[in-house]
């Protein structure tokens, strides 16, 4: 699968976004090493704190079917009324960075929008830095 087509997918997945309160939409498509896909929306709540990213609604799902090496997540994320070729760059929270900590190796691959380069790639030891890990408990 090409980053672009990992990309559809995660715009397809922003179209199930339930963000009644934010009104911030997104998407996001997880590829395991193994080849299958895992796609995921975020999740809103009325108390708030109980809302779920995306990329962790991803996660969660491959790991409840017992994947748990991945390849690279392409990110779509915009206001409710943006198209999906008007989305701005949208990066993983903290708290996302630190769930991808959890299972993927510094060269996992995050796609997100960029306005100039059409796609932009991280790799997850930009985006989080001597992080905290599996590693530090063994
Ligand atoms: N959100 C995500 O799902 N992923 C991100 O990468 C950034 C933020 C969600 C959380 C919340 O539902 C809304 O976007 C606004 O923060």
């Amino acid at each position: 699968m090409t980053d672009r087509e990992l990309m559809n997918e995660a715009l397809a997945a922003r179209k199930m976004a339930y963000a009644p309160y934010s009104r911030f939409m997104v998407g996001a498509a997880l590829l395991a090493k193994d080849g299958r896909l895992f796609t995921g929306c975020n999740i809103e709540n009325a108390a708030y704190s109980p809302s779920n990213c995306a990329e962790r609604t991803a996660f969660f799902s491959a790991v409840k079917e017992g994947v748990r090496e991945f390849e690279a997540i392409a990110i779509a994320g915009g206001m409710a009324d943006t198209e999906d070729d008007a989305l701005d760059t949208c990066t993983p929270c903290g708290v996302c960075r630190q769930v991808m900590r959890e299972f993927c190796s510094d060269d996992f691959r995050i796609i997100v929008h960029d306005a100039a380069a059409g796609l932009r790639t991280y790799h997850l030891s930009e985006l989080l830095p001597a992080g905290f890990g599996p590693e530090n408990l063994s």
